[in-house]
């Protein structure tokens, strides 16, 4: 028994930023941003929070796979900006789409949390607990930036995607791997909230642990080595060769650890489905965007070998190999 995606979905805040806007706040170029990461612009939000993006493209995906709310027997959705601390931002979109008879939580892994929710719904339906599954990557990003902080400001946008997955006999995840290395966490963080009591008063000098921090070059060290390591580890346990890959789809942080990745595994770059200058880093919807993208383009077939391999905060790092 496997678990296949029956349709994608995604949906992004109207508004699009541009690298010459953005040097019209910070000390920053079109070129700099360009040539360092590849991004050209991103969405980002006017108001709507993330539940609206992930409700959005709930409803989408139940469109497009012909498939009724109270027949959805689970929702997970990935974030690390949810609206609030509770109710979860998948618990939101139950009420939101009708989805009465669903289980629904959110997962925190940052930029891999869609293939970790993508994973935990896998393993229901393959355990036969249910039947079928929301999985939504959502973010509003531009929440948590401090818009003076160039190093990290440019990096990110706002959006939302999704899949909905059914059990089926054939064709689906074929191998997957999560990984996760919690003595790196201090490299990427975002969203710190300060503890008080009647006792203590606030800890000082935390505010600016609220914004995403990030040293980018350790990073930027822990994504080509662990994505490259968890895709060679991914295809070993496969039946399926690297030629046999039609794409990858990889977490779009930065086109330059897609280029040493593709080198690395000596997957050709024309492989690698890439949309980076458009959204920017989106964290848990990079990937589901860029698969919703490549899926309305028509240029997935029945069948096709798609790899999907992300890395975030935590650090963490997820890959997994589909049959379409
Ligand atoms: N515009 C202009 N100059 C800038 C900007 C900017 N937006 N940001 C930094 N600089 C300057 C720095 O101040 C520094 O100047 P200095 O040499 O005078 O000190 C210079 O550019 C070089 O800075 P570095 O940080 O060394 O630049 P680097 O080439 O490492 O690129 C980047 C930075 C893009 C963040 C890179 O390290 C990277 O991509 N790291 C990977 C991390 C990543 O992709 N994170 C995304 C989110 S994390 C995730 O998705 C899990």
């Amino acid at each position: 028994m496997a678990t296949r995606i029956i349709s994608t979905g995604s949906y992004v805040p109207e508004q699009i930023i541009t690298n010459d806007d953005l040097a019209k706040v910070v000390d920053t170029s079109d070129e700099w941003i360009t040539q360092r990461t590849g991004i050209k612009q991103r969405h980002i939000s006017l108001g709507e929070n993330t539940s609206e993006l992930a409700v959005n493209t709930a409803k989408q995906l139940l469109e497009r796979a012909g498939v009724a709310a109270d027949k959805v027997e689970l929702i997970i959705v990935a974030s690390v900006t949810a609206d609030y601390g509770t109710p979860s931002i998948a618990c939101m979109v139950q009420k939101e789409i009708g989805a009465s008879n669903a289980v629904a939580f959110d997962v925190v892994a940052a930029c891999s949390g869609f293939m970790f929710a993508l994973s935990i719904a896998d393993k229901y339906i393959s355990a036969g607990i249910y039947n079928n599954a929301i999985v939504i990557g959502a973010e509003t990003l531009s929440k948590i930036l401090d818009w003076s902080q160039r190093s990290t400001c440019v990096l990110f946008g706002d959006g939302a995607g999704g899949a909905y997955v059914e059990k089926s006999e054939t064709d689906g995840i074929i191998e997957e791997e999560l990984g996760s290395k919690g003595e790196l966490y201090e490299i990427l963080t975002e969203g710190y909230t300060r503890c008080s009591n009647v006792f203590n008063d606030i800890e000082e000098g935390t505010d600016s642990l609220w914004y995403v921090n990030m040293d980018g070059r350790e990073v930027f060290k822990f994504a080509t080595k662990s994505v490259v390591k968890s895709v060679e580890r991914v295809i070993a346990k496969s039946c399926v060769s690297p030629q046999e890959i039609k794409y990858v789809i990889p977490h779009q942080a930065n086109i330059r650890i897609v280029e040493i990745i593709s080198n690395k595994l000596k997957i050709p770059y024309e492989k690698f489905y890439v949309n980076i200058e458009k959204y920017g880093n989106t964290s848990s919807a990079s990937i589901p965007i860029a698969l919703n993208e490549l899926n309305e383009k028509g240029l997935i077939e029945r069948g096709d070998k798609i790899l999907l391999t992300g890395f975030g905060g935590g650090m963490t790092w997820g890959t997994m190999l589909i049959s379409w």
